[in-house]
This record gives structure tokens, C-alpha cells and sequence, in this order.
């Protein structure tokens, strides 16, 4: 297992290019299974995560090529509507094939997805959708079956607020006959991307993007060609990097909307953002400013930056009080943070962080994406060496992040294990 060793001290600056967003490209290339033809999509993150989508996508028939720019060729006849445990355990969001599945193919069987490190996270409000289309669900085995021979529309509430659970259903009503209206939907940019896409194939999509979406199914989508938007949560990423280094940073190719909580959060901090060129521009000197987060579903703060922030928090002068109110254990950087020297307190869904003078560099494990980050985010500015183990988990959601860091002066490098 690959580490990362990290010295600390230099101060970020320069630019960096923010790769194309993982949780809008999974769905994407999912989508491809609902459009006859061959689906072409340019600015594809290379990262673990989407190599197993497109390992999904063969499994399932479909013909995968490419990397960066990713062809995807549906099969016309489905008789491989399965998505196993060896895949789907390796990444829950596979289960974004099972509404395309359902409503091309009349059929699937999807591994659940089971919890995972964050958290629980149930898929109770994706069968919901799909049974209120008319889907026989039944669960047994450890995976979850659904039948339709076609998807009629529905009126669907979901109980809460679901990414991929929107983007499955959204997909799902697609092709189903009649109308389906969608409330108290997720807002997040990602879903809204995911409905350009499937418009452009000829779906009839409207309200993506706010908590109400109305889908006109179609019988038949066709091929189309489409570009990833920009990750905000490694534009944010790399924003808390200039931030607590005291550096100054663009970063390149960043839709500043997108980004606004945490904008807020930052220029909080003391941290200076400014739009420039295609991307946003992030510096600071002095002292860091304590800021109070409570994650939220889009347009609120985003739980992908809660970790990140938990850096910046530990090296503010003064009281930060952190709440991860959507994932029930989303909070296992800490105990690596505190073996740097931070001082983090937690009560349940509550941390309050204590700013300290510095970090010190010590031997930290990943436990999952985004705590990973954290911690090399925490070997950028902590004093002596600093060896971030187990980063394949840093792997699912980040190119490639040393080679990134490098150029902008941080001592950095992987070490193959
Ligand atoms: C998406 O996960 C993202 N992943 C996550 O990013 C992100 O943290 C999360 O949304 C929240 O923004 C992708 O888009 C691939 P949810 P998702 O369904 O869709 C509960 C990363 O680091 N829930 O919006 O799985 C659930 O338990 C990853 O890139 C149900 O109760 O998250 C959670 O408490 C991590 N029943 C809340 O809703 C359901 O059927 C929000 O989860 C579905 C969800």
C-alpha cells in the first residue's frame, strides 16, 4: 500500500488546474446505459473510483474505452443487468446503475452497497422511487433486485435529501411513460449537471438543481458527446492548502458558484478569494480566524469539506465548533489530527477545535477520501515529517494530489508500498 511523505513548511504558490468532478462523472458515464449509441465524455477525472465505474459498465455489457476522454457504448439487448459485491463493496456509488438498468433494460441486480466508513448509508429512498414507478423490488442475498417491464411516472417525496438517490430516480423516470414529479430533491451541481446530460440525449427534464424536478419520460435516448464540470470539493481542497500555508494560489478551471459556503466559511477565516480568469485565487497571511460549519445538503456547506476545514480550524486563534449533521461517523481524522498535535473535542455529531501554535509531523493512517486529504492537507504546514498511509483511499477522489502539490513548493512524494 502506497504512503505519502510529506515535509512541512513551504508556503503554497502558483496554479493549479482543477480536474473534472468525480460525483458528477459517476452518474454520467452510469447514464450511458440509457442512450442507444455510443456516449462520448471529455474531462474525466483519472481516478480509482471511475475506472471501477467503467470496470460496472463492461460487466454490464457496455463497450469502455478511453481515460481522460471515456467512450461508452450501451448494449442494445440486455442480459447482463448484474453489478457484483467484488465491485460494488469498492465503491457504493455504483449503485447509480440501478435506475438506467431498470428503465433500458426492465431488470437489475445491484449488490447493496452495505455501510461504509462514513456511515449507514441506506438506499431505502432510491428503491422508494423506483417501487413508486412500478419496479418490483425484493432484497435478498445482499443484493436488491428490480423488474419493470416499463416505468410509469410518479409523484415521489423523498424522506431526505439524496445525491445519488435523486440522480438513480431522475435517470429511472427518464424513460418512463408519463410524468414523474421529484421533491425535496437534492440540489447539488452534480444533479444538475446529470439532467444537461440526459437532456442532450433527449430527455425532458425541468427543476434540477432545485427541490422539485419534473421528468416528461421519452421512449428512446440517443448518444451524446459532454464535458465533466470542474470538482468544487478539490477546488475547496486546494483552497484550505494556500489558506494555512500562508501561500497564494489560482486555482484554474473552478465554477466560483459552486463554491460559495465555502467561500463564505474561508473569507471567515481571514483567507482572501478573488475571481480571476477562468478560476478563483486564493491567499493569506497572519493569523487565521476561528470558523463555526454545520454541514448541509447544497447549497449549505458541504460535508466533503467538513475534514479539510477541521485543518484550518486547528490552526485558527481561537474556538471552532464543527457539526457533521448528514454522516453519523464522519469524524475519524480526528484522532489522526490530535496525533499532530491538534486539539479536537468530540461530542457525538459536535467537534469543537481548540486552534493550536502548530502541527507536528507524525505517522497518520487514511481511513477514508476525504479524512485523507485532511491529514495531508495537516503535512503541508506541520512541523518535521509528516507519512500518510493507506492513501488508495486518497486515490478515489484526488489525481494524483503530490504531483499536483509539487509545483506549488511542497515537499512531497509517494512512496510505493
Ligand atoms: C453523495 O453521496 C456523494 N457521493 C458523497 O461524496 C457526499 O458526501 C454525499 O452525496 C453528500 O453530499 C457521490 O455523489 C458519488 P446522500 P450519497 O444519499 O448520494 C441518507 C465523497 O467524498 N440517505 O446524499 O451516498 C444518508 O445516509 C463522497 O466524494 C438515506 O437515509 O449521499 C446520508 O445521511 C462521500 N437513505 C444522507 O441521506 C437513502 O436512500 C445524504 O446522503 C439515501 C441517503
Amino acid at each position: 500500500m502506497d504512503k505519502i511523505a510529506i515535509e512541512g513548511g513551504p508556503r503554497l504558490s502558483g496554479s493549479v488546474r482543477i480536474s473534472g468532478a468525480k460525483n458528477a462523472a459517476l452518474p454520467i458515464l452510469a447514464s450511458a446505459l440509457l442512450a442507444e449509441g455510443t456516449c462520448t465524455f471529455k474531462n474525466v477525472p483519472a481516478l480509482q473510483d471511475i475506472r471501477t465505474m467503467g470496470r460496472l459498465l463492461e460487466r454490464l455489457g457496455c463497450e469502455v474505452s478511453g481515460d481522460r476522454t471515456v467512450r461508452v457504448a450501451a448494449p442494445t439487448g440486455g442480459d447482463r443487468f448484474e453489478a457484483p459485491y467484488e465491485l460494488v463493496k469498492t465503491m457504493r456509488a455504483s449503485v447509480v446503475v440501478l435506475g438506467p438498468l431498470v428503465a433500458r433494460y426492465g431488470r437489475a441486480r445491484v449488490s447493496l452497497p452495505g455501510g461504509c466508513a462514513i456511515g449507514a448509508r441506506p438506499i431505502d429512498q432510491h428503491l422508494k422511487g423506483l417501487e413508486a414507478m412500478g419496479a418490483t423490488v425484493s432484497l435478498s442475498h445482499g443484493y436488491v433486485e428490480a423488474e419493470c417491464e416499463r416505468l410509469r411516472g410518479a409523484r415521489i417525496v423523498f424522506d431526505i435529501p439524496t445525491v445519488t438517490g435523486t440522480e438513480n430516480v431522475m435517470m429511472a423516470a427518464a424513460l418512463a411513460e408519463g410524468r414523474t414529479v421529484l421533491e425535496n430533491c437534492a440540489r447539488e451541481p452534480e444533479v444538475e449537471e446529470l439532467a444537461q446530460v440526459l437532456n442532450k440525449m433527449g430527455a425532458r427534464i425541468t427543476g434540477a438543481g432545485t427541490a422539485e424536478i419534473h421528468i416528461d419520460g421519452v421512449d428512446t435516448l440517443h448518444a451524446i458527446e459532454h464535458a465533466i464540470m470542474p470538482d468544487r470539493i478539490e477546488a475547496g481542497t486546494f483552497a484550505i492548502a494556500a489558506a494555512i500555508t500562508r501561500g497564494d494560489v489560482l486555482l484554474e478551471g473552478v465554477r466560483p458558484e459552486h463554491l460559495d459556503a465555502v467561500v463564505a466559511k474561508l473569507r471567515r477565516a481571514g483567507v482572501t478569494v478573488a475571481a480571476e480568469g477562468d478560476g478563483l485565487r486564493v491567499s493569506h497571511s497572519g493569523d487565521l480566524q476561528p470558523i463555526d460549519i454545520t454541514t448541509q445538503p447544497y447549497p449549505g456547506f458541504p460535508t466533503d469539506m467538513q475534514a479539510q476545514f477541521m485543518v484550518l480550524a486547528s490552526l485558527a486563534r481561537g474556538q471552532s465548533v464543527i457539526k457533521e449533521a448528514i454522516f453519523e461517523n464522519r469524524f475519524m481524522h480526528v484522532p489522526e489530527l490530535g496525533r499532530m498535535g491538534a486539539d479536537i473535542h468530540v461530542d457525538g455529531r459536535v467537534a469543537v477545535i481548540r486552534g493550536v501554535k502548530g502541527l507536528s509531523g507524525a505517522q497518520v493512517m487514511a481511513t477514508d477520501l476525504r479524512a485523507s486529504a485532511s491529514l495531508v492537507l495537516a503535512g503541508l504546514v506541520a512541523e518535521g515529517r509528516t507519512e500518510v498511509l493507506r492513501v488508495y483511499h486518497l486515490d478515489r477522489g484526488y489525481e494524483r494530489i503530490e504531483d499536483k502539490l509539487r509545483p506549488l513548493g511542497a515537499t512531497i512524494e509517494r512512496h510505493p508500498g
